[in-house]
This record gives structure tokens, C-alpha cells and sequence, in this order.
């Protein structure tokens, strides 16, 4: 009898869960205990209906539209539930920061996560086509398994390195007085900024992810950058590759069974992003040959990345300008509401930052309390690659398990008075109730978790400071009128309009 090892997680004791390993032969898969566990159809989610599944219910005016990261389904359903429609894979939500806890552990081997499958299908033709052997890396966002272990390893000690990250210091406080610069340049009357707060927002988080993705300043902010440079055609495409791409990859769409216009579109897209990045790279390869540099220097993270390869320098650039853009400016853009609503906050931060202190507190417990609010990351997935017992319920190996943090770092139960902006639990003394160390560690996961934790969160936490630091110093951010939205889909997009006032603050 043939034996196998199969690992069964079991999640049914409300709370007090545990993790059973156990070795099994295969003629016993199908055991007592599985047969007592509930099947997939009883796991609790919105009505479906055939063939369609529960696909009315995402629709524009559907009740789940943009509207399932937050509590609303676990209100309804428990801290299980299952969600589904025509073309997507088995899909179920975890509200429950310990069976989260359990299962990401769980995975955390050679954890596989998918992200937008329209990218992943181009980058391994595309790299195939051009003579790519299979087990060649395509990057981190589209690459599973060995591949991606491989890849992970070598880029880790370079994008997760404290001293690397610190070199960008300079240079990104340079960005991020450039933009308060722009910022000034393009205030009205009223003082708002003229033109798209988002588009504004990814301007300087393209600016700030160049100088360590592409090894210099791409000059975004220049008013008179002609039509047809480089830095020009960079900004448009990473604008178009988000909403191409979530249009492809989180709405229901017929892709995966013929060529739509739109998934053209997105290949011509993809393509031209590593075009991009390939002149970038070049063009970095020049300059740094022209630069003296002295053994003993610490280089940067393009020249190490470049010591190994210059392909895993491109590939490793690519994926930077894939997930590192959008998501710092969402983060940006959400801390300063938070801190627009909340002005005795923001005094206390500028009064941190005006005291020229080296160590910052409270500007990094601001940036981990809008994370905590408004996470850009919904949520976190794992493909399972195991069955699982969670809360009595069989859930097979290849289910898409989404682990629910923006709602459970939003829950009472883990975070006191959870509406309310208060930087001061995450610097509080242990005694107080506010104390974040309080909560369960999972219900607090912005950047993911273990081997597949962002691998930019580095390099994400000093943009931010920086650029905060100086708008605060700078500026009284206000805002007026109804709050800020924000439209869930690979991330959290804030959506217009973007109702921030920026006086000269009082230095
Ligand atoms: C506030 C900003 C950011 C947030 C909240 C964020 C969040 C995340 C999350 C939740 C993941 C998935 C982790 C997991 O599966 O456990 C991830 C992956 C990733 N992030 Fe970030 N990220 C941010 C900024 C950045 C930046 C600036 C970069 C580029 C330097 C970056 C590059 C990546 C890459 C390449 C991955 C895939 C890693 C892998 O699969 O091995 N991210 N990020």
C-alpha cells in the first residue's frame, strides 16, 4: 500500500485550534474523521445559481460589490465563507486571525500565491519564446515552486538588506522634496492640487521606486518631459498595466477561452514594461561605468542585482515597477486623509518631525495605524497545497484561501475602538489596553507573511517616511466634505474626489 504523507489542519474548536501532521496510507485519505467533515457546498457564502454561481452578486449593484473585504460577509457568514463565480477557482475568505495564523504557517514552505494571472501567462510564454528554459525565472510575482525559491533566495539578502535600504535615503528625501516642490508649483487658490491627486500620488511613487529599481531619477515631475521619452511612456504604462490588468484578472472576464481585445492589450502592455526596463537597466549600466566607486562602498540594490545578472536585475525591476507603485501611493494617499481627519495627530507628528530627532516613533507608528485602517492589501492568499480541516469543514488542496487582515485588523476584538485613528497603541506601555501587542500577531498582516512576505517592504517603509515627513513638515493637510473611498480589487484604490487642502504649515 503505497504511503503517503498528508498533513490535516484541524481549525473546528473555536479558537483553541492545533496542528496535526500525520502519516497515512492512501487507501485511508477518506477517513472517519474526513468523513464527518463538512463538504464544500455546506461551507456558508451568498446564494448561487448554476453555472453562474454567485457571479449577480459582484455585478455593479450586486450586494457584494466592491464591498466583500470588509466585515460585511463575516457579519453575515461566519469566519468562514465561501465565495465563487463562472471562470474563477474555488474561493474561501478567512475572518479568523489564529485559522489564518494556521494555514499561512502551514504553507509557508514553498507557499504559492497567484496574483494577476493575465501577467502571469504573458511573462512565461514571453521568456519561453525567447529561449528561456523552464526553470529559468520569469520574477517573484508569476513564479512558483523551485523557481521561485531560487529566484527569492538570491534577490533576499540585496532587497531585505537594512544597509542597502539605507543608502536611498539621500535620494529619496531628494524625491520627496522635489515633490513637495511640485506640490506648491501646482496648488490653486483654494489650495488643492490642480489636476489627479492619484495620478500625483504615482508620480512620486514611480520617481521614488526608480532610483533603486532603474538606479536613478527618471525626472517625473518635469512639467515639459517631452511626449515621446522614456519616462513619459514609463508613466503611461504603469498607469495601464494596474487597470488593464485588474480588469482582466478581478472582474469575470472571457480571456482564459479566447483573445479579448483587452487581453491584447494587456500582452502589447507587458511587453513594453520589459522593453522599458531593459533601456532603463542599460542606460544604468552606462552611468555606473562612468562613476568611480571605490571597492569599500556599499553599492546599491540595481549594481548588486546587476553583479548577479543582468536579467535578474530586469526581471527583479519589473516586478518593483508591478507591485511597487500603486501600492505606496494608495498607503500615501490614505495616511494623509487619516491624518487630514485627524489634525491633533498630525500636530503631534509635525511636532516630532520638526524636533529633528534621529529616531521618529510616531511617524512610523502613523504609516503602521493607516495600515492598520486602510490597508491597500485587502487581503493575503495561498493556494492550498494540502486539504485542510478548517472549522470542520474539507477544504481541498489547490482552494484559494484569502486571509481577511483589513477586516480583522479592523475588529474590536483585536484592536480597541478600531474606527478611531490612534497612532499611540502602536508606541503605548504594555499595560494599556490600547497596547497593540493585544491583538493576535495575524490580524495585523499588511505586507504578508514569511518566505513570500513583500519583498519591497523595506524599501515601501522608507518612501513613505520620507515623503510623509516632509509633507507634514511642510504642510497642514486638511480635507473637507464626505470621506474618502476607496474601490477594493487587487488592492484598495482610493477613488476621487480628493477633497485634501495643503496650507504652508507654521514651522
Ligand atoms: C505600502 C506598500 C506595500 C504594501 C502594503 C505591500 C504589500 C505586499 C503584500 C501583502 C504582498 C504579498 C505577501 C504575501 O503573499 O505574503 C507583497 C508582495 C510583493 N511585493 Fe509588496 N507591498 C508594498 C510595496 C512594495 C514595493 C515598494 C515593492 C518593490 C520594491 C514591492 C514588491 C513586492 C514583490 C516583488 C512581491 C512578491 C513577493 C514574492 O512573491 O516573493 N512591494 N507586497
Amino acid at each position: 500500500m503505497q504511503t503517503v504523507r498528508r498533513s490535516v489542519l484541524s481549525l473546528a474548536t473555536a479558537g483553541k485550534e492545533f496542528t496535526r501532521s500525520v502519516a497515512v496510507n492512501s487507501a485511508a485519505v477518506v477517513t472517519n474523521d474526513d468523513n464527518n467533515l463538512k463538504s464544500w457546498k455546506e461551507i456558508p457564502g451568498p446564494s448561487s445559481l448554476p453555472i453562474i454561481g454567485q457571479l449577480l452578486h459582484f455585478l455593479p449593484r450586486g450586494s457584494l460589490h466592491e464591498n466583500f473585504v470588509t466585515s460585511v460577509l463575516y457579519d453575515q457568514y461566519g469566519p468562514i465563507v465561501k465565495i465563487g463565480f463562472f471562470g474563477s477557482p474555488s474561493i474561501v475568505l478567512l475572518f479568523d486571525a489564529e485559522a489564518s495564523a494556521q494555514v499561512l504557517r502551514s504553507e509557508n514552505l514553498m507557499p504559492i500565491r497567484t496574483t494577476f494571472q493575465s501577467l502571469d501567462y504573458f511573462r512565461h510564454n514571453y521568456y519561453r519564446q525567447r529561449g528561456a528554459a523552464p526553470n529559468e525565472p520569469t520574477g517573484l510575482v508569476s513564479d512558483h515552486g523551485d523557481v521561485w525559491k531560487k529566484f527569492r533566495s538570491t534577490v533576499n539578502p540585496i532587497m531585505l538588506k537594512p544597509k542597502t535600504i539605507k543608502l536611498y535615503t539621500n535620494s529619496l528625501t531628494e524625491v520627496a522634496e522635489d515633490m513637495v516642490k511640485r506640490m506648491r508649483s501646482i496648488r490653486n487658490e483654494k489650495y488643492m492640487l490642480k489636476g489627479k491627486f492619484d495620478f500625483e500620488m504615482n508620480l512620486w511613487a514611480l520617481e521614488a521606486i526608480g532610483v533603486v529599481a532603474l538606479g536613478g531619477r527618471l525626472n517625473c515631475f518635469d512639467h515639459n518631459l517631452p511626449q515621446e521619452s522614456p519616462t513619459r511612456k514609463l508613466i503611461q504604462i504603469v498607469h495601464d498595466i494596474f487597470t488593464t490588468a485588474d480588469r482582466l484578472d478581478f472582474k469575470p472576464n472571457l480571456w482564459r477561452y479566447f483573445s479579448t481585445p483587452n487581453f491584447k492589450k494587456a500582452m502589447k502592455l507587458y511587453e513594453e514594461q520589459i522593453n522599458i526596463c531593459e533601456y532603463f537597466v542599460a542606460k544604468a549600466i552606462k552611468e555606473f561605468k562612468t562613476q568611480s566607486q571605490t571597492s569599500t562602498e556599499e553599492k546599491g540594490v540595481l549594481e548588486k542585482l546587476l553583479e548577479i545578472d543582468e536579467k535578474i536585475a530586469v526581471i527583479m525591476a519589473s516586478d518593483m515597477l508591478v507591485a511597487g507603485v500603486d501600492t505606496v501611493s494608495n498607503t500615501m494617499t490614505g495616511t494623509l486623509y487619516l491624518l487630514a481627519k485627524n489634525p491633533d495627530k498630525q500636530k503631534k507628528l509635525r511636532e516630532e518631525i520638526l524636533s529633528d530627532k534621529q529616531k521618529r516613533p510616531y511617524l512610523k507608528a502613523c504609516i503602521k495605524e493607516s495600515m492598520r485602517m486602510m490597508p491597500v492589501v485587502p487581503g493575503n492568499l495561498r493556494v492550498a497545497t494540502k486539504e485542510y480541516n478548517i472549522f470542520g469543514y474539507k477544504i481541498l488542496k489547490g482552494t484559494h484561501v484569502i486571509f481577511m487582515h483589513q477586516a480583522l485588523s479592523n475588529m474590536e476584538k483585536h484592536f480597541p475602538e478600531p474606527e478611531k485613528y490612534i497612532p499611540e497603541r502602536w508606541i503605548t506601555e504594555k499595560t494599556d489596553a490600547l497596547f497593540h501587542r493585544n491583538a493576535h500577531p495575524f490580524a495585523w498582516n499588511p505586507f504578508g507573511f514569511g518566505m513570500r512576505m513583500c519583498i519591497g517592504r523595506r524599501i515601501a517603509e522608507l518612501e513613505i517616511e520620507t515623503f510623509l515627513a516632509k509633507v507634514i513638515e511642510n504642510f497642514e493637510v486638511e480635507w473637507f466634505g464626505p470621506p474618502l473611498q476607496t474601490r477594493p480589487s487587487s488592492l484598495n484604490y482610493t477613488v476621487g474626489p480628493y477633497n485634501f487642502i495643503f496650507k504652508d504649515a507654521k514651522k
